[in-house]
């Protein structure tokens, strides 16, 4: 039981990545412009400074700092770990957590992101929650719909008492959830919650997830 919640954490964290789709013109970076950082390829739209890239939200900033250097888009800390001749781009995403000991909850955390330019794309992309006593949800708004009205929210809850029950290949709803997305979201908060304070089960599942992971990457085991 206890490896296999660990591993359930580093599967999370390990492979965690979301993909956000653009519409690109030219299949490699323009003459005279940095067409690589690090592992990351910048086909155009995106580039590293002005007149390589088609606009400031197709930036990419290179930090040479890291070995191999490391791909930021625009000024922000969203890693960027693979951009596609396709325009897709392949970030890294933060997990929402909450966890919680016998004295109640001792950490939690709901990521928020605005991607101005992209959406999260929903055909390669799901939304996961994992935990034992977990109730995720995601709220954003829908880009193409305008700015009243386009609200949005997902959910996905996931229960139970014992790992022994909670199978090893699907996920859906006994400790794992998972669920598509709307076309077309740009901006997304992401929150978990509990129930009962994780309290029957802290000592096999003190803690629950949420995030967005293209759904190739994804395996529950
Ligand atoms: C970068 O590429 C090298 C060689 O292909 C590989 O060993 C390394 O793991 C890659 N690093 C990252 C951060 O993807
Ligand atoms: C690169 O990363 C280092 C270490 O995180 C940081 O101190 C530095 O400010 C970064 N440089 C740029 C240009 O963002
Ligand atoms: C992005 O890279 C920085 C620098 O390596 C790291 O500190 C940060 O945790 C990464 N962000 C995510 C969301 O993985
Ligand atoms: C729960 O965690 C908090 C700090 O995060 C700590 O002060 C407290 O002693 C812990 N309670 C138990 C029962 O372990
Ligand atoms: C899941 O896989 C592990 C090891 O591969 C095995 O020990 C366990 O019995 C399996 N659980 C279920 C519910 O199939
Ligand atoms: C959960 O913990 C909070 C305080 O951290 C407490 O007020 C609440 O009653 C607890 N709920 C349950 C169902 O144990």
């Amino acid at each position: 039981m206890r490896v296999r919640g660990m591993a359930l954490q580093l599967t999370i964290i390990g492979l965690l990545v979301a993909a956000a789709t653009a519409a690109p013109e030219f299949p490699i970076g323009k003459p005279g412009c940095r067409d690589r950082c690090g592992n990351v390829s910048i086909p155009y739209p995106f580039g590293t400074k002005p007149g390589c890239y088609y606009d400031a939200e197709f930036l990419i900033t290179c930090n040479d700092s890291f070995n191999p250097p490391k791909a930021f888009l625009t000024a922000s800390a969203i890693n960027v770990t693979e951009i596609t001749l396709q325009g897709k781009l392949h970030v890294e995403k933060y997990i929402a957590k909450e966890c919680y000991n016998a004295s109640g909850r001792t950490g939690r955390f709901n990521p928020k992101f605005t991607l101005a330019k992209f959406i999260i794309s929903d055909s390669d992309n799901i939304f996961v929650s994992i935990g034992c006593d977990t109730v995720a949800s995601l709220s954003g708004n829908l880009k193409e719909a305008g700015s009243a009205g386009n609200e949005y929210e997902v959910g996905c809850t996931s229960f139970c008492n014992s790992f022994k029950y909670v199978p090893n290949d699907t996920c859906s709803g006994i400790g794992c959830c998972r669920t598509s997305l709307a076309k077309g979201v740009n901006r997304f908060a992401l929150s978990v919650a509990s129930q009962t304070n994780h309290s029957a089960i802290l000592d096999f599942s003190p803690c629950s997830y949420a995030f967005i992971i293209e759904e190739k990457k994804f395996n529950f085991f």
